[in-house]
């Protein structure tokens, strides 16, 4: 007891040590100017073959602010308090219902497909398939849905001009003069082999989304050719984006459009969805996706789900904590802009993630009633884009880390950060701003990591049930969970969301497993595995690490971690049936607890939850960064030529693209013999 109470300071003093001294990996751009100074792009950041760098430093995904961390709360929270749970699951009470890793997923705008999945069915982006990887690796698939506001009008047409996958047209007459008009979207089949591929290659399963910007004439062609063409790969198809938004935002719904009228379109969908016998699958809608303007109850009070709970598999829900609309449209009477600033503390609490799924309970228990999936189909750090500051900062991953694990108590099923285009700042990742660099030259947005840990934190037997712990006394600053898998504790999260102080802001949680308090023996094992999330500040862009493993920095990121990976080892105290675990402010700690948690904890036993052999390929892409480093001269080793013709324009200007090009053309080497 003694030794593990004076070691636990020890340690938390090496890990911050360690900490403030992470490189991210790379040539370039590990150590960017702080302070709020908006970069013109030259400096650190390497703009290799980034032309026009001053329209890059203006857009969002790429900005430069710089936010002051929140003081110490006051009154300070106990920072050595202890957390006490049951080792079987009957000790507890409030457990969620049993949780997949493949929580977190990503919803991609239509409109960035291209940017972000690739050309065409052969061309497809790297970093992406890299990234899915990483994530089914750990929670063994990942969702997508490809849709958005983009997706009511878009229309599948049998081809483009110059074989083109998707096309933009110009915005429908009509609609909101408040916000700016979506362009209209054409796009092929092709994208739909395109996704089919990717399916090929990882464990990635999607949703799409039926239009319903006009329900006199139904255009149901996506759902029939999705099911011919992605067969299971395809979960499920969205009915309607944000309908309570139609009218008030989008103006394309009589002002007084209301859940009754939205109630009657639904049904005309659902019965030329029934009617059209070239759809195979059915009952695999995902409705309604309200955001909030009504309330479930304003719809179920309507006899909704009586009328067509049996079409619907999924309830869904999308909603944002927060909208930053007035800085995309001033003029768009959403009032004064909101200063990045101000908001910042809103994310660096507990509360946040309680408060997004209050409203949600009761349509939780009711999915559950009703046998369906409840997700929270698009989400993200704020709507209009995010906050400059906040949503590329290290608090948004902790905040996601919170807000995950909290809508998992909750028994939603599932949640999808969404991902826009080169103009916002909440991107979990971010293809390069020019079509020259396809392949290398990713930015990952914090929130990444936090799909990680969730994914960590559920695992793969697909039993896991979080309860929140309302740890030290239900403090907002220091949240933790339990995760029960096969009804048995296997993993403990703990949240920091301070950030450290005049040496003050980490705590040390003693955990005690079991015990005369749940009436079980005293349960700790002789020591637990922990992983840590950290960064040297709240608001840190690029300087992340996940157990000591980095994406990299801003345009670095080819979607492999890089870096040692270290999983600290804590010695228990079996006699006083405790484990003191250190969590540095900020940071999260995942602890693994069980036997099976420990041994999943290892990356080589994650590696083997590669579903298919074709997964394996793209394992075998994995370099490590030692490799990397020597990699100079590499660069006329792997040809491209007859490969891929898009290959031709990538700049060899550092060994750091090289190891792309070597992944592109053994992936489409792969690719070509199997599937040709
Ligand atoms: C993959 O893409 C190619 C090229 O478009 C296509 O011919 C093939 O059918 C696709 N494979 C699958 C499994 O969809
Ligand atoms: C719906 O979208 C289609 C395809 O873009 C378009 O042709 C049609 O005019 C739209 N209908 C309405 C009512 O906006
Ligand atoms: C990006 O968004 C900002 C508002 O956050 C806007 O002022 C700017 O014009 C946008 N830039 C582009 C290229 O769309
Ligand atoms: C989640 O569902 C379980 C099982 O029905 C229930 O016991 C629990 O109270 C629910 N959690 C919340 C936060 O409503
Ligand atoms: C890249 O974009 C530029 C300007 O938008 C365009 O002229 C060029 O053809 C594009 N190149 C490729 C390979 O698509
Ligand atoms: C978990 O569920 C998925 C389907 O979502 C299934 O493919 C997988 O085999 C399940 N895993 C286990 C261990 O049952
Ligand atoms: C963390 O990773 C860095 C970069 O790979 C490495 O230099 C460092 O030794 C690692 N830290 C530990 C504690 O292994
Ligand atoms: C796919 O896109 C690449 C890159 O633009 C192009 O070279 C190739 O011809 C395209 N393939 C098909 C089948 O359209």
């Amino acid at each position: 007891m003694l030794r593990s109470l004076v070691a636990a300071p020890l340690l938390l003093l090496a890990l911050v040590g360690y900490v403030r001294a992470v490189t991210v990996y790379g040539p370039a751009g590990a150590q960017k100017p702080s302070g709020t100074a908006s970069s013109s792009g030259s400096g650190p950041i390497s703009t290799g073959t980034l032309e026009n760098t001053q329209w890059i430093s203006s857009l969002n995904a790429y900005n430069d602010v710089n936010l002051q961390a929140p003081a110490l709360p006051n009154p300070m929270p106990s920072t050595s308090f202890t957390i006490g749970v049951a080792n079987g699951a009957a000790g507890m009470s409030g457990l969620s219902i049993p949780q997949k890793g493949n929580f977190y997923g990503f919803s991609i705008e239509m409109s960035v497909v291209e940017q972000v999945l690739g050309v065409n069915a052969s061309f497809i982006q790297v970093p992406f398939l890299n990234l899915l990887a990483t994530l089914a690796d750990r929670g063994g698939s990942v969702r997508i849905r490809v849709g958005g506001n983009t997706q009511e009008a878009a229309a599948l047409v049998d081809n483009l001009p110059n074989n083109a996958m998707i096309a933009k047209d110009k915005p429908i007459a009509g609609g909101s003069s408040r916000t700016a008009q979506t362009p209209t979207l054409q796009y092929t089949d092709e994208l739909l082999y395109l996704l089919s591929n990717i399916s090929s290659l990882v464990n990635a399963k999607w949703y799409l989304g039926i239009p319903f910007n006009d329900t006199t004439h139904l255009r149901l062609q996506i759902a029939e050719a999705a099911d011919s063409i992605l067969g299971d790969n395809v979960l499920g198809y969205q009915v309607g984006n944000e309908p309570d938004l139609y009218a008030s935002t989008h103006e394309r719904r009589p002002a007084d459009y209301d859940p009754q009228d939205y109630f009657d379109e639904f049904g005309i969908m659902v019965n030329g969805i029934h009617d059209d016998k070239k759809i195979t699958r059915t009952g695999n809608l995902v409705a309604p996706s309200l955001q909030g303007t009504w309330s479930p109850e304003d719809l179920w009070s309507t006899g909704y789900l009586d009328a067509y709970g049996s079409s619907i598999n999924i309830l869904a829900m999308e909603h944002y904590p927060d909208q930053n609309c007035a800085a995309e449209f001033p003029d768009g009477g959403f009032g004064p802009i909101k200063n990045p600033q101000d908001v910042f503390p809103n994310y660096l609490t507990h509360a946040s993630g309680q408060n997004l799924v209050k409203p949600y309970l009761n349509t939780a228990g009711i999915a559950q009633q009703l046998g369906k999936e409840f997700m929270m189909f698009e989400t993200n750090t704020a709507s209009c884009g995010g906050f400059p500051g906040v949503s590329d900062s290290f608090a948004s991953a902790l905040w996601a880390v919170d807000y995950g694990l909290q809508m998992a108590y909750s028994n939603f099923t599932g949640a999808l950060l969404h991902v826009g285009g080169q103009n916002v700042s909440y991107n979990p990742f971010t293809p390069p701003p020019t079509n020259l660099s396809l392949f290398e030259k990713w930015t990952i947005g914090p929130i990444m990591y936090s799909t990680l840990f969730v994914a960590e934190a559920l695992g793969t037997t697909n039993t896991s049930r979080v309860v929140d712990l309302f740890a030290n006394s239900a403090n907002e600053f220091t949240p933790a969970y339990a995760i029960y898998e096969h009804d048995t504790l296997s993993r403990i999260a703990l949240i920091n969301f301070m950030q450290e102080q005049g040496g003050a802001g980490a705590y040390s949680a003693t955990i005690s497993v079991g015990g005369e308090a749940f009436g079980e023996s005293n349960s700790v094992p002789s020591q637990v595995k922990v992983k840590y999330l950290l960064a040297p500040s709240v608001s840190e862009k690029e300087q992340i690490t996940w157990a000591n493993q980095t994406f990299g920095g801003r345009f670095q990121v080819d979607g492999r971690l890089s870096g040692q990976e270290v999983i600290q080892t804590i010695k228990c105290d079996q006699s006083a049936n405790t484990c003191v675990i250190p969590v540095p402010a900020p940071g999260a700690a995942l602890v693994f607890v069980s036997n099976e948690a420990q041994a999943s904890s290892d990356p080589k036993a994650t590696q083997t939850y590669s579903t298919t052999s074709v997964t394996n390929v793209i394992q075998t892409l994995t370099i490590e960064p030692s490799v990397l480093s020597h990699s100079n001269g590499h660069s006329g080793n792997f040809p491209l030529s007859g490969t891929s013709k898009g290959g031709a324009n990538a700049a060899l200007c550092s060994h750091h693209i090289d190891y792309s090009l070597a992944s592109l053309s053994i992936f489409i080497g792969f690719f070509f013999a199997f599937f040709r």
